[in-house]
């Protein structure tokens, strides 16, 4: 996808050109936290869980903290709840090597604490930073910590999920939604219902950017290829 509309709304937008791909740039910025120790969950981890799936993804699913199979394995998700979760993905045709699975906190809290304000503080820059290398089309936000670190403390899951809204994350704007956790949907199996109805709207809107961008390529595409003035200008840019 050489001129796909990650270089051109890169250029637009005024970031960096991309050839495609945020991995080199997200493997630097996740080597360069991976070590850190500062705060005192580092004392109790075991590993440190960053994030996993595709660095180019169009949706980012972000969770509360790792449990103890994410401490283990170092990975988001691997537990219950992310076994939940992947059948949520399945549903709406999504699966982990098309979407990019994060934390609000990257250290197992004690004994799965909901993890304090001050840890979620703390950790929420590491976080935006995902989110800015990525440049996801779609965040979910899954369950109240996600929620309210992302949005506000104000907000409650029940009245917001279900939603869209838009929000500035550093200088990315991607479209966000909230949703219920996979743990919460195991303790509350009624609420399923509810979380169905926000995967298909999750669907919805990723088919509409799919299909926004196809258009958008068939039109740089275009560009690329013609000889007019004002297309040469646009050429000049994309380059
Ligand atoms: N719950 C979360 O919020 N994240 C994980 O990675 C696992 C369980």
């Amino acid at each position: 996808e050489l001129y796909g509309d990650e270089i051109y709304l890169n250029q637009v937008k005024g970031r960096k050109a991309s050839i495609g791909s945020n991995e080199l740039e997200l493997n630097t910025y996740l080597d360069s936290i991976k070590d850190c120790m500062k705060c005192s969950l580092g004392e109790s981890r075991n590993k440190i869980v960053l994030g996993t799936g595709n660095p180019d993804a169009d949706i980012v699913f972000v969770g509360e903290a790792p449990g103890k199979q994410e401490d283990i394995q170092g990975l988001p998700f691997v537990g219950r709840s992310g076994k939940l979760l992947d059948k949520m993905l399945n549903a709406i045709k999504l699966n982990r090597s098309k979407v990019y699975i994060s934390n609000v906190v990257n250290y197992r809290p004690p004994s799965n604490r909901r993890p304090t304000e001050e840890e979620i503080a703390r950790y929420l820059p590491y976080l935006n930073s995902h989110i800015e290398i990525i440049n996801p089309k779609i965040l979910v936000l899954l369950g109240s910590t996600a929620l309210n670190a992302i949005i506000g403390s104000e907000v409650v899951i029940s009245k917001a999920r279900g939603k869209w809204i838009q929000k500035k994350i550093n200088t990315v704007e991607p479209w966000i939604i909230a949703s219920f956790h996979p743990a919460f949907l195991m303790r509350q199996p009624e609420q399923k219902k509810l979380a169905w109805i926000d995967l298909k709207m999750i669907r919805e809107k990723f088919r509409t950017r799919l299909l926004l961008r196809s258009s958008k390529n068939i039109l740089i595409q275009y560009l690329m290829s013609c000889a007019h003035p004002t297309c040469l200008k646009q050429k000049f840019y994309v380059k």
